[in-house]
């Protein structure tokens, strides 16, 4: 794939974060695999429940942070929601049986997907989540051409919201 543009938004607040997320899933069409990298208190889950509510749920939405994966079946796909952050060998995703959570009709967003590198596949998206003044920075990137296409819709989600 060519070299891919690099987009970022500026995100000040909770509320702004979850907006983000159901602008992500907009720009959804299913079998995404999205890293979310960003240091612990980015705001993760949070972008993650925006996601969630953009496919129709409602509930609350923890951090699958001891059985590291929480699946969501909803109307359109299900989501896999991951929090690695407690994984202590990426082999362990093995006994998970992790293959089977990645198809057509599923998206997977990964907290923590460090933990996971050698045994996770590569992730279409790549959301990077820093701390900004007023709130945080979000940067995407897409590593494959699934990947560019939810990048560029989502480019385009953000700025004409
Ligand atoms: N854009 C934002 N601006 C300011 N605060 C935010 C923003 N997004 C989320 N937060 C706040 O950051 C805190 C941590 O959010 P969250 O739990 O989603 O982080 P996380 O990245 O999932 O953390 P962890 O690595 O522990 O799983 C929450 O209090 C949330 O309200
Ligand atoms: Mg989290």
């Amino acid at each position: 794939m060519p070299q891919e543009l690099d987009y970022s938004a500026l995100i000040a607040g909770e509320a702004a974060m979850v907006m983000f997320g159901r602008q992500m899933a907009e720009a959804i069409s299913g079998g995404e695999v999205i890293f979310l990298n960003g240091d612990l208190g980015m705001g993760k889950t949070t972008l993650s429940r925006g996601v969630l509510q953009g496919f129709g749920h409602q509930g609350a939405v923890k951090s699958p942070t001891y059985t590291l994966v929480e699946p969501y079946e909803l109307k359109a796909l299900t989501v896999f929601h991951f929090d690695l952050y407690r994984l202590g060998d990426p082999e362990e995703l093995e006994y998970l049986g992790i293959r089977d959570y990645f198809t057509d009709q599923s998206v997977c967003l990964i907290e923590w997907p460090e933990k996971g590198e050698g045994v996770l596949p590569t992730a279409d998206l790549l959301i990077t989540i820093t701390l900004a003044q007023h709130g945080r920075r979000i940067d995407w990137q897409a590593q494959t051409e699934k990947g560019r296409l939810m990048a560029d819709k989502l480019k385009h989600n953000v700025v004409h919201s």
